[in-house]
């Protein structure tokens, strides 16, 4: 069954984007399905507003509870989907929350715009929000898109290969090794002995070693939560005792 994703928003056309690519592609195989749904097709204002100046002052615009609670029924039914409202307060997103969400049958998700949402709206529809990193953009559009980007590709049969996710960077908390294709040489520098000689545990240990290096120079903050072996912690602490403690 494809997962189905509902996008309640003041720009769908934004959402042409997703037609390009291995998404395009899933979206063409039916094993995804992005409709949206413009929120101003839901006001009974005459002048179409979707917007009203806040209680209590203060400057800005902020989005009616209305138009986005008759929007959110239209693709609600009765199957009760999980309403996601994409917002800078939210839970910042990560590879096991895009894995947990791919799991879901029907995600709605709600972009908001101007100086926030009616706080009663997002009351009574939304389950969880999601943020795409610590810093603000000017809507919710770009961060769905980046949600339904990350999670789709982690939905069954979208990759070519179940491998191609698994062995990426965060898959399993740690940084991907460096990768290489032809030619062999390129300005002078050479691809590492191991990678041309086929011995397949060799090879599956150098990238080992490799991630975990990369992991500690990168973002050794993720160490901290990665799943190390015995071996790992050793060679990790041999390889940048090495480093480290040169005179
Ligand atoms: N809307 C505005 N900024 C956002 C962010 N960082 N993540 C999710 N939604 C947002």
């Amino acid at each position: 069954m494809a997962l189905k994703f509902s996008v309640l928003t003041l720009f769908p056309e934004m959402f042409d984007m997703l037609k390009t690519s291995i998404i395009g592609r899933a979206v063409e195989k039916g094993l995804i399905d992005v409709s949206c749904v413009n929120i101003r097709d839901f006001t009974k204002n005459k002048h179409r507003r979707v917007d009203d100046y806040p209680y209590g002052a203060g400057g800005g615009m902020v989005m009616q509870a209305q138009p986005i609670y008759d929007a959110y029924r239209s693709v609600a039914g009765d199957d009760r989907p999980l309403v996601i409202y994409m917002s800078p307060q939210g839970k910042v997103l990560n590879q096991k929350l895009a894995r947990d969400l791919s799991r879901e049958e029907h995600i709605i998700l709600l972009c908001g715009h101007y100086e926030g949402v009616d706080e009663r709206v997002l009351e009574e529809i939304v389950d969880m929000e999601v943020s795409i990193g610590d810093y603000v953009l000017t809507g919710g559009e770009l961060p769905a898109m980046v949600l339904i980007d990350c999670v789709s590709r982690m939905r069954e049969g979208v990759l070519d290969s179940k491998e191609t996710f698994e062995t990426e960077s965060h898959y399993d908390g740690l940084l991907e090794y460096p990768q290489y294709t032809r030619p062999p040489e390129f300005m002078g520098r050479t691809v590492p002995e191991v990678l041309l000689g086929g011995n397949h545990k060799d090879i599956e240990s150098w990238r080992r070693e490799k991630k975990l290096e990369r992991t500690r120079k990168k973002r050794p903050d993720l160490l901290k939560k990665a799943l190390l072996t015995k071996a790992d912690k050793e060679y990790l602490e041999n390889f940048f005792d090495k480093i480290e403690k040169k005179p």
